[in-house]
């Protein structure tokens, strides 16, 4: 017996007999023990269950999409996976990150190709019905983002621009025009060549509009190694007709039927 608990029982004794003394500790010691566990739970109840591990943030909440406020996440969701941008990888579709597409274009028809999408290709229109649809303020976002993050006007400065949006002009001079600028990369035919694949595959023409080929022919690829209307040939940019020439002769080879 330590020292205390000899003191205590001493205690005890002086102060009543042993019998209900030991009665009285025993209720006082349970009464402390359902004390304590009553103020353990309505600590519990009151701190709710916010330490404990696992629980979600109010960050981590769904969200509908029409709530997402971050151009990033906008991008990310819904653009990249087709228009890859930066470092993530080759697109599918036009890089929009591109500073010659955004210098040739205006965020005007941008957004109207976002909201309408572009018929007959995999560009849907995210004014409709597309997760969402985006709100206005959404989309102001993502165009406002495009062009101040990724055009660099400063380049352009004195570069007489093509126009970005013309009808496609004509398929004989187009022909012509393919020799001059193009076969040297895509062949003589357009069936491929050492730098360049085929662009008169019917396959790839069914998936792209002939807006799409002026921007290709404009802008080039070059996340993929094609240069610009200025670079085919050295210190001979295209002219705003042989590039609708030239549309027109890619386009022409549409609906020719696939032969094995
Ligand atoms: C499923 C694939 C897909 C997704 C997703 C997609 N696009 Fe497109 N987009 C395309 C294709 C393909 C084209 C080219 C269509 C054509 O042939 O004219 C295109 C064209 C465009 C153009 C026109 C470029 C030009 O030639 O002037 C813009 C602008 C554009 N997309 C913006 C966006 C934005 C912004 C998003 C995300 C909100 C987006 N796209 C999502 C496939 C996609
Ligand atoms: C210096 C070489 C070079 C020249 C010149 C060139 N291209 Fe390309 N082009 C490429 C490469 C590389 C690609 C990417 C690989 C591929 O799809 O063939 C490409 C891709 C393309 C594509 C497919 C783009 C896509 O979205 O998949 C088209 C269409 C195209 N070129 C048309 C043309 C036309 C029309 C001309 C002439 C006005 C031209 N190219 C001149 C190298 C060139």
């Amino acid at each position: 017996m330590t020292k205390d608990e000899s003191n205590l029982k001493r205690e005890l004794a002086t102060h009543c007999p042993t019998e209900w003394a030991h009665a009285a500790r025993t209720r006082r010691c349970l009464l402390v023990i359902r004390h304590s566990a009553l103020v353990i739970s309505l600590l519990l109840f009151t701190a709710g269950c916010d330490w404990m591990p696992g629980k979600p943030k109010l960050a981590d909440r769904w969200v509908p999409d029409t709530a997402v406020t971050n151009f990033a996440a906008l991008y990310n969701t819904h653009c990249a996976a087709c228009h890859a941008a930066g470092s993530r990888g080759l697109a599918a579709a036009h890089p929009l990150d591109d500073p010659v597409l955004l210098a040739v274009t205006d965020p005007a028809a941008f957004r109207k190709v976002i909201v309408e999408g572009v018929p007959g290709t995999l560009m849907p229109p995210f004014g409709e019905f597309l997760a969402g649809p985006f709100t206005d303020a959404q989309l102001d976002l993502i165009v406002t983002n495009i062009f101040a993050q990724w055009s660099r006007p400063q380049e352009f400065v004195g570069v007489k621009l093509p126009r970005h949006r013309a009808p496609p002009g004509d398929a004989k001079r187009g022909a012509v025009a393919y020799q001059t600028y193009c076969a040297s990369c895509h062949g003589a035919e357009g069936k491929g060549g050492e730098k360049g694949g085929p662009v008169i595959a019917p396959s790839y023409l069914a998936l792209v509009s002939d807006q799409g080929l002026r921007t290709t022919v404009i802008a080039g690829r070059g996340d993929l190694g094609m240069p610009d209307w200025r670079g085919y040939v050295a210190g001979k940019p295209m002219s705003d007709q042989e590039i609708s020439d030239v549309v027109a002769w890619l386009a022409s080879h549409r609906n020719q039927p696939i032969t094995p």
